[in-house]
C-alpha cells in the first residue's frame, strides 16, 4: 500500500517510521515532512485540492493526518466526498478539540464528567460574569490557538486583562469570537488516549506531557517539552473509569448525535481529589506523546487504522510492549519566544545508533549540501526506550550528549513526576 502522512513534526515523523515498520506499506510520502522524513512533498495540510491531485496522481491508497488544523477544516470529509481513504475524524466530529464551546456543552449534556463552565461571545457580559466569581477561573479562547489560547490568571485584573485581549484586541483571531470562563481545577494531569472506528474504542498506554519550558515546570507554557509513557500516576483500575465515564460515553453520545468518531481521541485529564475530569479534547494524537506511545506499540498500525477507517476495532488484540518510553525535546535557544533558525545539527547518527534510542525530527530541513539545519522551535525528540523509566530517560538523556546545534536547549528533568 501506498500511504501519504499528513503535517510536519516529530509526531508525524514517528508516525511515518512506525508505518514504514508495516510489510504491507510499499512507499510512503510525507506532506509536507520536515529533515527527518523520507520522500517530502510540498504540500500544506489545508490546501485539499493540492493533496488530492497527489494522491490521485501517484495512486496513495491510504492518507492518515496528524495534525488538528487540516482536521478542523474537514479533510476527512473533502477526501471521504472523492471516494478517497482518509484516517481521522470528520470536520464535525473535531468540533471536540476545534471548538472548545461545543466541547463543554456536549460533555455537559452527556454527563461525561468536566468541569464548570460558561460561554460567552460579548464581552460586557463575559465581564459581569467574571466579577460576579468568588473562586480562580481559567480563561480559554473557543478556537484553535495552537495551544496558546488557555490562560490561568491569578488575580481579577488579570482575567479581566485576558478577557479583553482574546474578545475586544482579538489576539487569537477568530479563535477568540467565543470565550469560556472555567472552573479552575486542581490535581495532576494524565494523556488518555484511544484508538477509534465510531463504536469502538481500544485504549493506549497512559501519557504526561510537560508544557512548561524550564526545569521544575516553570517558564512560558510551550507545545510540549517532553513526554513519558506509561504514566504510573494512572493505574490500570483508573483507566478503566476514565474509559467507562468518558471516552465511551464520548464515542457513543457523538455517534448518536450524527457525527460518529473515527481516528485517535486524545483526552487532557486532571485528577482532581473529586476524581477524574476532562481538562480538554483533542481530535488526533498528541505531540510529544506520540513519540513515546508509538515506539511502545508492537502489533502494526497499519492494520490498526484501516480497522479503524472501515468500523473493525472490536475484537482486535492491539499489542503493547511492557516497557517504558520518555522522549525529551530539543528546542532553539529562545523557544517558545523568538529564536534563531539554520543552526547546523551534528551526532545524529551517534545517538540514534545507541541501544534502545530513536531520534524524531520535529522543526528540522536538510539544506541542498547535505547538512541538516534546525528550521523551527521545536528541533528534535530524543526517545528512549527501556524495561523502566529510569532506563528510557537514561538512555534519552545519553544519546542527547551526542547532539549538538547552537543555542540548543532541553529539560533536563523530563519524568520527575514518576520518579520523585
Ligand atoms: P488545554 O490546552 O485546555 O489542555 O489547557 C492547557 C493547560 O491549562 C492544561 O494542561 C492545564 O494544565 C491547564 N488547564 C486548562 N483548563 C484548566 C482548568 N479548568 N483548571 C485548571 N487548569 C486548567
Ligand atoms: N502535547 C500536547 C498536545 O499535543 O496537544
Amino acid at each position: 500500500m501506498k500511504v501519504l502522512v499528513i503535517g510536519s513534526g516529530g509526531r508525524e515523523h514517528a508516525l511515518a517510521w512506525k508505518l514504514a515498520q508495516s510489510k504491507r506499506v510499499s512507499q510512503l510520502f510525507v506532506a509536507p515532512g520536515n529533515g527527518g522524513t523520507p520522500n517530502r512533498v510540498n504540500i500544506e495540510g489545508t490546501d485539499f485540492a493540492a493533496l488530492r491531485e497527489f494522491v490521485a496522481a501517484n495512486g496513495i491508497d491510504l492518507t492518515v493526518v496528524g495534525p488538528e488544523v487540516p482536521l478542523a477544516a474537514g479533510v476527512v470529509d473533502d477526501f471521504a466526498a472523492h471516494g478517497l481513504k482518509i484516517w481521522g475524524p470528520s470536520q464535525a466530529a473535531a468540533r471536540l478539540e476545534g471548538s472548545k464551546a461545543f466541547a463543554k456543552e456536549f460533555m455537559r449534556r452527556r454527563g461525561i464528567p468536566t468541569g464548570g463552565f460558561a460561554t460567552f461571545t460579548d464581552f460586557d457580559a463575559a465581564r459581569d460574569y467574571l466579577l460576579a466569581q468568588t473562586e480562580p477561573v481559567v480563561i480559554k479562547a473557543s478556537g484553535l490557538a495552537a495551544g496558546k489560547g488557555v490562560i490561568l490568571p491569578d488575580t481579577a485584573a488579570q482575567a479581566e486583562a485576558a478577557l479583553r485581549s482574546i474578545m475586544l484586541n482579538r489576539e487569537f483571531g477568530a479563535a477568540g469570537d467565543e470565550v469560556l470562563i472555567e472552573e479552575r481545577l486542581t490535581g495532576p494531569e494524565v494523556s488518555v488516549f484511544a484508538f477509534c472506528d465510531g463504536r469502538t474504542a481500544q485504549l493506549m498506554p497512559t501519557a504526561q506531557d510537560h508544557k512548561r519550558a524550564f526545569d521544575r515546570d516553570e517558564g512560558p507554557n510551550t507545545g510540549g517539552m517532553g513526554a513519558y509513557a506509561p504514566a504510573p500516576i494512572c493505574p490500570p483500575d483508573l483507566l478503566a473509569e476514565i474509559d467507562e465515564t468518558v471516552i465511551q460515553p464520548t464515542l457513543a453520545g457523538l455517534a448518536a448525535e450524527g457525527s460518529p468518531y473515527v481516528g485517535v481521541l486524545y483526552a487532557g485529564m486532571m485528577l482532581t481529589p473529586a476524581g477524574p475530569r476532562v481538562l480538554e479534547f483533542n481530535c488526533r494524537f498528541g505531540d510529544p506523546e506520540t513519540q513515546v506511545l508509538l515506539p511502545l506499540l508492537n502489533s502494526d498500525l497499519l492494520d490498526i487504522i484501516e480497522r479503524s477507517v472501515e468500523g473493525r476495532l472490536a475484537g482486535l488484540e492491539i499489542e503493547w510492549a511492557d516497557a517504558a518510553a520518555a522522549t525529551v525535546v530539543l528546542a532553539s535557544g529562545g523557544y517558545p519566544g523568538s529564536y534563531a533558525k539554520g543552526k547546523t545539527i551534528t551526532g545524529l547518527n551517534e545517538a540514534a545508533a545507541l541501544d534502545g534510542v530513536t531520534v524524531f525530527h520535529a522543526g528540522t530541513t536538510l539544506a541542498d549540501d547535505g547538512r541538516l539545519l534546525t528550521a523551527g522551535g521545536r528541533v528534535l525528540n530524543v526517545t528512549g526506550i527501556g524495561p523502566s523509566l529510569q532506563m528510557a530517560l537514561s538512555r534519552a538523556y545519553t544519546a542527547i550528549e551526542r547532539i549538538h546545534f547552537e543555542q540548543m536547549h532541553f529539560r533536563t528533568d523530563i519524568g520527575w513526576r514518576a520518579l520523585d
